[in-house]
């Protein structure tokens, strides 16, 4: 839990970095931001856009998978008065220290912080600095968020988008899907500005656009055997309860349902599942649903969770702009263009699945990790998808899996790894892991304990692979490998 010095640490901090934002807007100075490519990293990039816009800034943002010599090389040509970092930053202090240390840079962040560096031109703004973890706690677009809200009070109406970002980085893990540390703050905020309310509900994915028989069939959290994947059962249940799946000749979705036909539903499910002895799975039915207010019904924007899988389908397709676009309050074009990107996402996704499962060498069991060789058919920018869907896949097994594709155009590979809870209570960090096994390797990674990625040349993929393996051999057997266990 989140003490009060922590949050006033945390705070002031942002007010630091806001007033070095401020200053630069007073000279006139040209801002150039760049952020990370999924939801979280879209929703700090549509926060810190909409904040600057207000300001009047002169400014620029960018969406980008990682920072890396190309990101540096605009730096260095471009000369920008203030460069923002939002949703990365944190692991390449050393890289900006030794390329750009002249350079004032702003970094809102909330990865793991591999160095520290003595610069004064470097703000940071971390919630680890304080003890705040940023892993459940907070994430890059609720970091930004804070800073925004030190630069005017009205950018509270970014509270919301803040907290998609959360949801995109999978922070609702609290009691009943509900969030903690500084979200809960960003929550408060959105609910007294009139923006957000709190549903207790079916927690399904998919509550305002999903058709309902859908949205059952496709759950795979929980997993409902005899209804999860089978669309006709799931239909042939919805009749056994009296509930019509249309309403004026469209398919309804579950936040159409009203009071009784939702207590029905949710009374069968338990009844259904708690007859397969599914005891856990019963109690995590019902949860926190988060609604934002101002959207109009049946629109992926009113459901956070929603929201959070149309700005990450954005990034990772190549059209972080209409993602941006549509943080900063765009409901026109870059809507309808956002839903069919969405589509288009689904589609390489589940093409991606089925291709991984065609043949048995692309999903390989080693003696500690599970390994998907996307090769040059998985898009690097969605490995990482595909390595957080896999995983729970495979969540009854006791294994992290590594994902990698190569990167277009480069001799190089990007690796994505996931692991469970599970895994986490026996040791395993994969950041370290990443970090670890890719500086052996001449690459570079890191992140979380239960989500990591890193970059390698393609050279040494096997190695990093056999190296890996036995960083996560040595982690289950209780080494703690980097000295740190952040989360
Ligand atoms: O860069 P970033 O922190 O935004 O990446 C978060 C990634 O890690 C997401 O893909 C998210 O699904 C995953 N994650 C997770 N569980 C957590 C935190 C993050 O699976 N507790
Ligand atoms: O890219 P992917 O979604 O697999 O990343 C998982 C987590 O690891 C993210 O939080 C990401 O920002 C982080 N990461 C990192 N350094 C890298 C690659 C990924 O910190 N080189
Ligand atoms: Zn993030």
């Amino acid at each position: 839990m989140v003490d009060q010095t922590q949050i006033v640490q945390f705070l002031s901090a942002a007010d630091k970095a806001a007033q070095v934002i401020l200053e630069t807007v007073q000279q006139d100075g040209f801002i150039d931001c760049f952020s990370h490519l999924d939801a979280d990293g879209v929703a700090a990039a549509g926060v810190i856009s909409k904040a600057l816009y207000r300001l009047d800034a002169r400014y620029r943002v960018r969406v980008m998978q990682w920072v890396d010599d190309k990101i540096i090389n605009d730096i260095i040509v471009d000369k920008p008065q203030l460069v923002v970092l939002t949703d990365f930053g944190s692991g390449y202090l050393q890289l900006l220290n030794e390329k750009v240390p002249s350079v004032k840079v702003v970094i809102l962040d909330h990865h793991q912080i591999t160095a520290k560096v003595d610069n004064d031109n470097f703000v940071q703004v971390n919630p680890h600095d304080y003890g705040i973890d940023g892993a459940t706690e907070v994430s890059g677009s609720g970091v930004t968020y804070f800073v925004a809200k030190s630069l005017n009070p009205e950018n509270v109406d970014s509270a919301p988008v803040a907290l998609v970002g959360a949801f995109g980085d999978m922070q609702d893990k609290y009691d009943q899907r509900s969030f903690g540390g500084l979200n809960e703050l960003i929550l408060k905020d959105a609910v007294e500005a009139g923006l957000m309310k709190i549903e207790k509900d079916l927690t399904f994915f998919g509550r305002e656009t999903r058709p309902i028989h859908r949205t059952l069939a496709t759950t795979t959290n929980p997993f409902i055997p005899g209804i999860s994947g089978e669309e006709d059962k799931a239909l042939a249940f919805l009749a056994s309860l009296d509930i019509d799946i249309k309403q004026g000749g469209r398919f309804r979705a579950l936040s159409d349902l009203n009071e009784v036909e939702k207590k029905r539903l949710c009374s069968a499910l338990a009844e259904y599942m708690l007859s397969k002895g599914l005891h856990v799975e019963v109690s995590n039915l019902i949860g926190n649903n988060y609604v934002l207010v101002n959207e109009e019904s049946n629109t992926a924007l009113r459901d956070a969770r929603e929201y959070a899988v149309l700005l990450n389908s954005t990034g990772r397709m190549d059209r972080p702009g209409l993602g941006i676009a549509i943080c900063m309050g765009d409901r026109g074009t870059a809507l309808d263009e956002s839903n069919s990107i969405l589509e288009d996402y689904r589609k390489n996704i589940n093409k991606y699945l089925g291709w991984v499962m065609e043949k048995p060498e692309r999903l390989r069991e080693l003696t500690n990790i599970y390994v998907v060789n996307g090769e040059d058919y998985i898009n690097e920018k969605i490995i990482g998808t595909v390595s957080s869907i896999m995983v729970a896949g495979l969540s009854n097994n006791q294994k992290p899996l590594i994902a990698y594709a190569k990167v277009d155009g480069e001799a190089s590979v990007k690796i994505s790894s996931r692991t469970s809870e599970a895994v986490l209570q026996r040791g395993v960090n994969l950041g370290d892991v990443m970090r670890l096994a890719s500086e052996k390797h001449l690459g570079k990674g890191g992140g979380h304990s239960i989500a990591a990625g890193a970059q390698v040349p393609m050279s040494q993929i096997e190695d990093f692979i056999v190296t890996a393996d036995e960083l996560v051999g040595r982690q289950l057997k209780g080494e703690i490998l980097a000295g740190n266990n952040n989360p």
